[in-house]
């Protein structure tokens, strides 16, 4: 953690600030939107920016980082931007290029984390989702020991300042860990995160390992209709969560960011609301008591909203849409 306590250090020596701000918005938000709120973002103070291939907003989210240096903001080395690798580009010699590919959709450099977004291949090709003729999801067949042999090669081609994974459990991180001549560990591991599910065990190992573990969905997710049951509790209006945000005069949303800062995990927060990222960043200007921290971690229930490998269900829920 540096002085202020925005960024932690990962094990290759890079450094990521603890609050990043998310860009995946639900298919109702319109993708040129993500040029807007990713400058609102910035101007907000977040200095974090996680994206993917899979959102297909790279290009507008490279175009708001870009003006925001053109304009003085900030400078290049003051972003730190995440993508992912797509799952149709587990395959070794598809890493590389599929690196470069969203380098150009951004019109950056480098990115400063290349992760893999999940550990399920999917078959190679244009289809972000490729099924066969009956319209089943077509798995690939990708030793991710050698996906990752190709990460390793992004990084060392100065592709990517740091590497890591997304949606690994603790086996499939120890088979990248245990994997003969490894050169670089995994930075982090993202995973779905927050006090209805606190990963509590992954986060330990992770931190054994001096891998940081990376929360998304941690304000309870934005609740897509295809992938999320909408009578599962919201997180947001949990009683105990809200009665600490009014004892701490602030927001169930601050306290739910704060809950994972304090227990050494990088939290990610989406918004498309202004007033709601100024309000995210004010993450840093209070701290929880360990009693509250443990009365937070007592709401973990297990609850995961999103499918682990989301791959998997929209792949099935693009079986059950009429064709058009
Ligand atoms: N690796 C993966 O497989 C994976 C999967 C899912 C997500 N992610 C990443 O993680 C990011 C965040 O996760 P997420 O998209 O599930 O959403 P999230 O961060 O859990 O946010 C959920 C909702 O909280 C609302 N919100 C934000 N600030 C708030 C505040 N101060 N008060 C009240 N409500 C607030 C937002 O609504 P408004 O927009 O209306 O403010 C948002 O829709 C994504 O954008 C993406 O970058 C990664």
């Amino acid at each position: 953690m540096d002085p202020k306590g925005w960024r932690v250090e990962l094990n290759d020596g890079h450094f990521i600030p603890v609050l990043g701000f998310g860009t995946a918005t639900v298919e109702e938000v319109p993708k040129n939107k993500a040029m807007e709120i990713t400058k609102v973002a910035i101007d907000a103070g977040f200095r974090h920016i996680d994206s993917a291939y899979f959102y297909k907003n790279e290009e507008e989210v490279g175009l708001a980082i870009r003006s925001k240096i053109e304009d003085g903001t900030v400078k290049r080395e003051d972003i730190f931007y995440t993508s992912k690798l797509w799952l149709t580009f587990l395959r070794p010699e598809l890493v590389q290029p599929a690196l470069e590919k969203s380098l150009k959709d951004l019109q950056l450099d480098y990115v400063d984390l290349y992760i893999i977004h999940s550990p399920v291949a999917l078959k190679p090709g244009e289809e972000l989702f490729p099924q066969d003729k009956s319209g089943k999801a077509m798995y690939d067949t990708v030793d991710l020991r050698a996906t990752w042999e190709a990460m390793e090669k992004c990084k060392d081609a100065g592709l990517t300042k740091s590497i890591g994974v997304s949606n690994f459990n603790r086996r499939q991180l120890e088979k990248i860990l245990n994997k003969p001549g490894l050169k670089y560990k995994p930075v982090c591991n993202q995973v779905e995160c927050h006090p209805y599910l606190n990963q509590s065990k992954l986060l330990d190992f992770c931190k054994s390992k001096d891998i940081v573990l990376v929360a998304y969905g941690a304000l309870g997710t934005q609740r897509p209709k295809q992938w999320v049951d909408q009578s599962s509790p919201v997180l947001l209006e949990d009683p105990v969560l809200c009665a600490m945000a009014k004892k701490y005069e602030r927001t169930p949303a601050l306290i739910a960011l704060r809950y994972q800062i304090q227990r050494g995990v990088v939290v990610l927060a989406k918004s498309i609301n202004e007033k709601q990222m100024k309000e995210n960043m004010q993450v840093f200007e209070f701290q929880l008591t360990s009693e509250d921290m443990k009365v937070l971690d007592g709401l973990n229930r297990n609850l995961r909203y999103l499918p682990v490998h989301i791959c998997i269900t929209i792949a099935n829920l693009m079986l059950l849409r009429p064709s058009s």
